[in-house]
């Protein structure tokens, strides 16, 4: 990783990145009260130009979140797009960013204070998944994925994060690279940070949006691809023992991309090794995001 972030904006400022600062009793901080988004700008490798994948939709779902959290005054869209460009241009990258845009609660206060809102946005370098080619070790948690009527499972709230917290370091502990989490009746619903995927029969299928899930920006963009790369799709419940039956598992979210899952509970997923069809997506979804291709040229936001 070439590049160091050595700035970050912070209420519309650039700032040196260190100096950001919000008080240990800030209503974000001691109540959760933050949304973001986590979002990444890729390097075209001929004209080494960067460009934001699918900004508009990751503001969209921002603005949903602040709206649920009923922020006092939140910042607008073009606020927030102005944001992440220049946490990004004021870095000068030579390479892949990831940015984090959040927005908390910055005043000290209750459980129910709304306001002052305050935001953050910072562009930083971040290494790929080490077995997205290889393929990931999954466990099924024994951690369910947050009900939507107990926290808001939609929204990026960071509070949610706890659950996804728990289950990875269980999943970990045991050995295991990620915990797959269902929902409380059992079914399939996703990672802790990323969606999920089957592949039975040639049918690319997704949990529902009724599964608890994040209704993820990849998740969308890997259906539109596997559409337009002539395979079926399904969106529908899942079944936990359709994860041991599959013949392809995978995951997919901005931070992790679009990588193999080769085993669930120890077990091999069809002959343990990434499936053929994974690996034509996982291709397509570097094309379009990279900017090779010229298609859905309007999902990436030159920088
Ligand atoms: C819990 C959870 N599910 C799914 C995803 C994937 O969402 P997206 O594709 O919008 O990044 C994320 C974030 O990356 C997540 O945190």
């Amino acid at each position: 990783m070439a590049w160091t972030a050595h700035s970050i904006i912070q209420n519309g400022k650039a700032i040196p990145f260190e100096e950001a600062s919000i008080h240990p009793l800030a209503v974000g901080v001691a109540y959760g009260a933050a949304v973001f988004e986590g979002i990444r700008a890729y390097m075209n490798p001929a004209t080494g130009r960067l460009s934001v994948f699918r900004l508009e939709e990751h503001l969209a779902r921002l603005d949903q979140g602040m709206k649920f959290m009923r922020f006092d005054d939140p910042p607008s869209r073009d606020v927030m797009r102005q944001g992440v460009l220049d946490s990004i241009r004021v870095n000068e990258p030579d390479g892949d960013c990831y940015i984090r845009l959040q927005v908390h609660i910055e005043s000290r206060g209750t459980q129910v204070t709304t306001g002052k809102v305050g935001w953050v946005c910072a562009a930083i370098p971040r290494e790929r998944n080490a077995k997205r080619e290889s393929g990931l070790a999954a466990c099924v948690s024994s951690w369910t994925r947050i009900a939507d009527n107990t926290m808001p499972a939609r929204i990026k709230a960071t509070a949610n994060y706890h659950a996804g917290r728990i289950a990875t370091l269980q999943a970990k502990t045991d050995g295991y690279d990620m915990p797959i989490l269902l929902t409380r009746d059992g079914k399939v619903s996703e990672t802790a940070a990323a969606c999920l995927f089957l592949v039975r029969d040639g049918v690319v299928i997704t949990p529902t949006r009724d599964s608890d899930i994040l209704e993820s920006v990849t998740r969308d963009t890997v259906l539109r691809l596997a559409a337009e790369n002539g395979f079926p799709v399904e969106e529908r419940r899942a079944d936990r023992t359709e994860l041991y039956v599959a013949d392809e598992v995978f995951l997919c979210g901005t931070g992790q991309e679009l990588s193999p899952i080769t085993t669930v509970d120890r077990l091999p997923v069809a002959n343990g090794k990434p499936g053929p069809i994974t690996l034509q997506l996982q291709a397509a979804y570097e094309a379009v995001v990279r900017g090779t291709t010229d298609a859905h040229a309007a999902w990436r936001t030159p920088v």
